[in-house]
């Protein structure tokens, strides 16, 4: 046989386990998809990041979307972080979790009255205000109940994160924030706010940024912005500089923007700030953190393509489908195999349930267990029961042990909550306004 015929032997890397738990014993005992977060993982990169802040005024706001599990933010709490939240639901989240009330920011575009009004209630640090009826809606609650929030204008300082077009957020186009000619106006009208005091300044340009150029520049602008804002006397006490911060989903190829560069960045445009600062990172912290273990359902030899059918889907990951992001992929048993490619997709009747297309990967056979890498963000908060598949476990590993933290969600607790149509009653035209 020809040599370009035989099949390459290669020592692909294998993960056979993780935070020193063994992964095939622990897939065993608890199932299939299960998601895997390393503890120890998650307080190395907490301590890297405030060892890289070092010296400065800063709180740390875990940004609780990238994985609101209770355990995750318990080690964020344990760490001392504070939590960006974007809902009354992570808010619920973060004060369970023993994240304090004033180590809190909110941020997102669309506050209800009812949400700016519990986070006033737990007497959050401050809100990151998104829109002019924002700041109003802020006033009027915070009228309503004789109480003064605290108030950082986003600024969209319109700079390309040159990342993924649907996670970046610092462009004029975008709905974040505000420009910094509304933001001067903002400030010259603050005294007409008896229950807001507008006093911090908010950037926040993206996520999975793999480049220190767009912090640099957003950061620059917000830090001329302050400066124009302190001569024109209005104080600044805060400013938030965001998240945004990448992380290595594909070995030998990403190149993360290191803790160290990314805080010098900080340090250089905002050296004269003598405020607090505030960082909202999220996927950096846990990304690494996580893998998402899967087992091989069967191996379907299309007309073109070899289809590696795992039992995780978009549902539990959706990542891959809804960003085409590359995740790595590990077999758990270590060994010499022959190589070869598949697309490696999930049971989800969608042609874009594929985690990954043509990807080399170690012969596999049904039952072999898959690491699918950095899956500690944005995946099981992402992830749905679409197609009725109940919500994956997850569980915390610690130098060799391991805890439950969600338990595989039941097809009794999928479905509660839905009822037949049957007690049908009518509204009055008055009651729908
Ligand atoms: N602060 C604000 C206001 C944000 O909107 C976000 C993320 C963060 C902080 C945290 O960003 P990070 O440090 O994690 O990059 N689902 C997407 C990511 C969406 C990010 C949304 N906002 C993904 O899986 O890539």
């Amino acid at each position: 046989m020809a040599p370009t015929n035989s099949p390459r032997h290669d020592t692909i890397p294998s993960q056979p386990s993780f935070d020193g738990v063994d992964l095939d014993a622990l897939a065993a005992r608890l199932g299939t998809p299960l998601y895997a977060y390393s503890a120890t993982a998650i307080r190395r990169r907490i301590g890297e990041l405030q060892a890289a802040l070092h010296g400065l005024d800063t709180t740390i706001c875990y940004a609780v979307k990238a994985n609101s599990n209770r355990a995750v933010l318990e080690l964020m709490a344990a760490g001392g972080l504070g939590a960006d939240i974007v809902s009354a639901g992570e808010l619920q989240r973060a004060l369970a979790a023993g994240i304090p009330a004033e180590r809190i920011v909110f941020s997102g575009v669309g506050k209800t009255d009812s949400e700016i009004d519990m986070a006033l209630e737990a007497g959050i640090d401050r809100f990151n205000v998104e829109s002019l009826d924002e700041l109003h809606a802020i006033e009027r609650v915070a009228q309503a109940r004789q109480a003064i929030a605290c108030a950082a204008v986003r600024i969209n300082p319109d700079v390309d994160a040159l990342t993924h077009a649907k996670i970046s957020t610092g462009r004029a186009e975008n709905k974040f924030g505000v420009s910094i000619a509304e933001a001067r106006r903002w400030f010259a009208e603050r005294r007409q706010l008896a229950h807001v005091r507008l006093d911090g300044l908010h950037v926040h340009i993206g996520s999975q940024i793999m480049d220190v150029e767009p912090f640099r520049l957003a950061l620059h602008r917000i830090a001329a912005f302050w400066r124009e804002l302190v001569k024109a006397g209005h104080p600044i006490v805060s400013i938030d500089v965001g998240g945004g911060l990448g992380v290595r989903y594909r070995t030998g190829h990403d190149q993360p923007v290191a803790a160290a560069d990314y805080a010098q960045a900080i340090r250089e445009a905002l050296a004269d700030f003598d405020g607090r600062l505030l960082l909202e990172p999220g996927r950096w912290l846990v990304a690494e953190a996580g893998v998402l273990l899967t087992r091989v359902l069967r191996i379907k030899e299309g007309t073109e393509r070899r289809f590696l059918v795992l039992d995780a889907a978009m549902n539990d990951l959706q990542r891959p489908s809804l960003y085409d992001a590359w995740h790595d992929i590990l077999p758990v048993a270590p060994g010499l195999r022959p190589t070869t490619t598949y697309d490696v997709v999930g049971p989800v009747c969608e042609t874009g349930d594929t985690f990954a297309r043509e990807r080399a990967l170690p012969e596999c056979a049904p039952g072999d267990l898959l690491a699918i890498q950095g899956a500690g963000a944005y995946g099981a908060s992402m992830s749905s029961t679409y197609n009725s598949r109940p919500l994956a476990a997850e569980v915390m590993l610690d130098a060799g042990r391991y805890a439950v933290i969600r338990r595989r969600q039941t097809l009794e607790e999928m479905v509660a909550g839905e009822k037949s149509a049957r007690d049908w009653q009518a509204v009055r035209p008055q009651e729908q306004a």
